[in-house]
């Protein structure tokens, strides 16, 4: 079998994705994105789909960035074309109805940085690379990350980043609130099994309208979010899920959703 620019690895319905282009330290291209596009269009609808995990081949690379070497000598038409390909589809990963968690193992540079900030949440193993360095090569970032890191760790940080260019460790990333947890590579593994697990036993419908929630109502007003939040709490009580899960407390017993 001929060898995928991303791996997709199912898992009980929690599915891993693997940026699988380790000689180039996983950098998107064109071909790159339209692979992860090609799997998008497989997950989006896909009954039982419980969480997407995202990470990159490899013990040294998340996603060094999108591919210099491509973009070198685009015209602005082609830079426009090629970001509004990866924009879109970052976008889809974004929207996937559960949850989508980065497991950064490594370096997550400029466009591997916004791949990372479209994800719900991020853990990073303690060699993680941070930073937007794209003014280092004369340009600003190009995939989201002018607007996802500034709703993530604040626009004082956001400018610091994407201005210096600094590169940020494991660590620092975890104080900004970049990364909610740091760990070993080994442990990254037992993470992913960890949640894997924790997720598919969780009421899937309930799950997906907590990402809803969260997501949508940060985009309103606090009193329009709050009603949004009443509106699908309240539809959850018109689920199974709902009765299965209450039972389930009450006869002290784990619940089957
Ligand atoms: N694009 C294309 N190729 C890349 C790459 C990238 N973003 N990052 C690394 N590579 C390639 C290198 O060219 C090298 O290839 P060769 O072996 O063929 O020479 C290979 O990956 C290994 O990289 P290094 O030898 O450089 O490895 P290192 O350990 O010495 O350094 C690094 C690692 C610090 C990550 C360094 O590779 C680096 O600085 N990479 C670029 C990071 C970057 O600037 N990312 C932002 C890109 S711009 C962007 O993403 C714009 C946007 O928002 C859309």
């Amino acid at each position: 079998m001929s060898e995928q620019l991303v791996e997709m690895v199912d898992n009980d319905g929690v599915v891993r994705l693997t940026i699988n282009r380790p000689k180039a330290l996983n950098a998107l291209n064109r071909e790159v994105i339209e692979a992860l596009a090609e799997i998008l269009d497989r997950l989006e609808g896909r009954e039982g789909l419980r969480a997407v995990l995202i990470t990159g081949a490899g013990e040294k690379s998340f996603v060094a960035g999108a591919d210099i070497t491509a973009m070198r000598e685009m015209n602005p038409l082609e830079a426009r074309d090629f970001a509004g390909q990866a924009l879109k589809t970052i976008k889809r990963l974004e929207t996937l109805p559960v949850p989508v968690v980065a497991l950064v193992n490594g370096f997550c540079l400029g466009g591997g940085c916004e791949l990372a900030l479209a994800c719900d949440w991020a853990v990073a193993s303690d060699n993680a690379v941070f930073g937007q360095p794209e003014v280092l090569l004369g340009v600003i970032p190009g995939f989201g990350g002018s607007q996802r890191l500034p709703r993530r760790v604040g626009p004082a940080m956001a400018l610091d980043l994407c201005t210096t260019g600094r590169k940020i460790d494991a660590q620092e990333a975890l104080r900004i609130g970049l990364v909610n947890q740091v760990m070993s590579q080994a442990e990254l593994e037992d993470y992913a099994a960890t949640l894997t697990k924790q997720l598919s036993g969780n009421g899937p419908g309930a799950v997906r309208s907590a990402k809803q929630v969260i997501h949508d109502g940060m985009d309103q007003d606090l009193d329009s979010a709050l009603a949004l939040e009443t509106s699908l709490f309240a539809l959850c009580f018109a689920s199974d899920e709902q009765r299965e899960g209450m039972s389930a407390f009450v006869e002290k017993r784990k619940p089957n959703f």
